[in-house]
């Protein structure tokens, strides 16, 4: 399934990260807002238990999340969508996938992985902003499934149709939460009209 997000600050705070002169501070805090509005969304079938506490009138019956949560940031540009989701659900586990494109193939290099032997997640969110050719979103789920977790989603703020039809061919069980599908992606394989590159818009390092 893909949700593309309809909320109108999402809309709003979608088109100020792609203008070209949203420096990196405020791109961070956009990235930041707009990750804590797509987890609010991508996170609404939690399971959960009863659980009651005692207020000073009495007893509520309540609830409480009973999985326990992986967020999987793909390094670089996952980064900034890791500390919203942190605040919204602050016992998640946080696993780091270090990937980048060959940028001639366009295909995906991995160069980190400290996943432990068994899965200690009940299901994880892949966090990345950017779903272009999907070969890194593609396989960092390769990798989640191989160490066992079958629940599993992709959250991101820009997509291209290539990414999305990608995703969705190799891991059709994969929901994914975006905020917007773009046109298309270029001869470079960047995302149209997309933002440029989030890793070095994030960090500064253009
Ligand atoms: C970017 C982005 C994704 C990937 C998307 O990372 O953050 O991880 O490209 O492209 P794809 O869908 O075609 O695989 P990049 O390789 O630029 O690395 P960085 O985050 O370290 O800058
Ligand atoms: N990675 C980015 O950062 N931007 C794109 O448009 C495509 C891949």
């Amino acid at each position: 399934m893909v949700i593309e997000s309809q909320h109108p600050l999402v809309k709003e705070k979608l088109t100020a990260l792609r203008d070209i002169n949203s420096h990196p501070q405020i791109f961070r805090s956009l990235v930041n807002d707009l990750s804590t509005l797509l987890c609010y969304e991508a996170t609404k079938d939690l399971q959960m238990v009863e659980n009651s506490v005692e207020t000073p009138m009495g007893t509520a019956v309540g609830k409480k999340v009973n999985q326990t949560v992986g967020l999987i940031p793909i390094l670089r540009a996952g980064l900034g969508m890791v500390d919203s989701m942190l605040t919204l659900i602050p016992e998640a586990q946080v696993w780091h996938i270090g990937l980048y494109r060959n940028e001639e193939t366009l295909e995906p290099v991995s160069y980190y992985n400290k996943l432990p032997q068994d899965p200690t997640v009940d299901l994880c969110y892949v966090l990345d902003p950017m779903l272009a050719t999907g070969g890194s979103a593609v396989a960092t789920v390769d990798v989640i499934k191989k160490w066992g977790v079958k629940t599993i989603k992709f959250v991101g703020l820009l997509a291209a149709p290539e990414g999305v039809k990608a995703l969705q061919e190799a891991h059709p069980d994969v929901d994914i939460h975006i905020a917007h599908i773009d046109s298309h992606l270029n001869e470079i394989g960047y995302i149209v009209p997309g933002l440029g590159d989030a890793g070095d818009r994030q960090f500064g390092t253009i």
